[in-house]
């Protein structure tokens, strides 16, 4: 969507079915259904060819996602300055701080078995439940929009993303009742409880889970994690936040699920994810870079 479509109607707002149906009926027959529909093979993902970028564009204005292939990484290349270099080339420049990534905000993702990383899910070989990235934040301009996920190199078993563009539950929830929808776009639909993930320093923060930017573009806060989130009394806030979990069980065929190889990446308007678990190896250990950005993927 670009801003001048969001002037004129949106497929968002409830009092216009036409809008929604018709954006709907598009959005079901692009929805891959096996993640090799996603995936572009790139010679080098720090330097893009047009038609690379293309592709890639091409996948993320479908469904919110694309999963690059790169042939073969140069020897002994920097891994964070070219996830750094990728982003860039798809708009995506302002890096989310956070206190555990490096310096360059890049956070390599390792099984870490002592130490203040050590305490937190991302850094063990544990699932992850169902999420989008950066849910804790409701700062306006500091939502997480746009995510990078760069596998150097996987898991000796286990570590696969289940994946499920967030306009697809968008849909599911509508289509079964709006008020879902009306619901979950209060802005104290959940509360995010303070310092609830990976030490970040912060006071409790209330918030909708479903929110349009200024473009008119649908972003989600979602966790599934329990202990995370405080739903809000409102039964129909109750009601909403089971059906995402019961319809985030699947099955769906447009729930997708791919474990990233080497050389790997997912790139998305940060749909939701989970990260099952894993065994690793620690003569060869998992590493994967993560880069969490304000901007959405630029023309999508
Ligand atoms: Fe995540």
């Amino acid at each position: 969507m670009n801003d001048s479509a969001a002037c004129l109607s949106s497929p968002f707002d409830l009092s216009d079915q036409p809008t929604y149906l018709a954006w709907r009926e598009r959005k079901l027959a692009e929805a891959p259904r096996q993640t090799t529909d996603l995936v572009v093979e790139v010679e080098d993902m720090a330097h893009l060819t047009g038609a690379e970028h293309a592709a890639l564009l091409q996948r993320v204005r479908r469904c919110n996602m694309a999963i690059y292939q790169e042939r073969r990484a140069a020897a002994g290349r920097d891994g964070k300055a070219a996830v750094q270099a990728l982003g860039r080339a798809l708009g995506l420049e302002r890096l989310d701080a956070n206190v555990l990534a490096d310096e360059d905000g890049i956070t390599p993702l390792a099984v870490h078995r002592e130490g203040n990383r050590a305490r937190y899910i991302p850094y063990t070989e544990r699932p992850i439940a169902w999420h989008t990235d950066g849910y804790y934040n409701t700062t306006p301009g500091r939502a997480v929009r746009g995510i990078v996920l760069h596998c150097v190199s996987p898991a000796a078993a286990g570590g696969a993303n289940r994946l499920m563009d967030h306009e697809i539950l968008y849909i599911r929830l509508r289509d079964e009742n709006p008020a879902h929808i009306a619901t979950l776009m209060r802005s104290d639909a959940m509360t995010i409880p303070g310092n609830a993930e990976e030490g970040l320093e912060r006071a409790a923060t209330p918030g909708p889970v479903f929110f349009l930017d200024p473009a008119g573009n649908l972003s989600m806060r979602y966790t599934a994690r329990a202990r995370n989130v405080e739903w809000s009394e409102d039964p129909g806030v109750r009601a909403a936040a089971a059906a995402i979990r019961r319809l985030l069980n699947g099955p769906d065929e447009l729930i997708l699920e791919h474990r990233l190889q080497p050389g790997q990446g997912l790139v998305a308007n940060n749909v939701l994810h989970t990260r099952e678990p894993f065994t690793d190896d620690p003569a060869s250990p998992r590493l994967l870079y993560r880069a969490r950005f304000h901007d959405r993927i630029a023309g999508t």
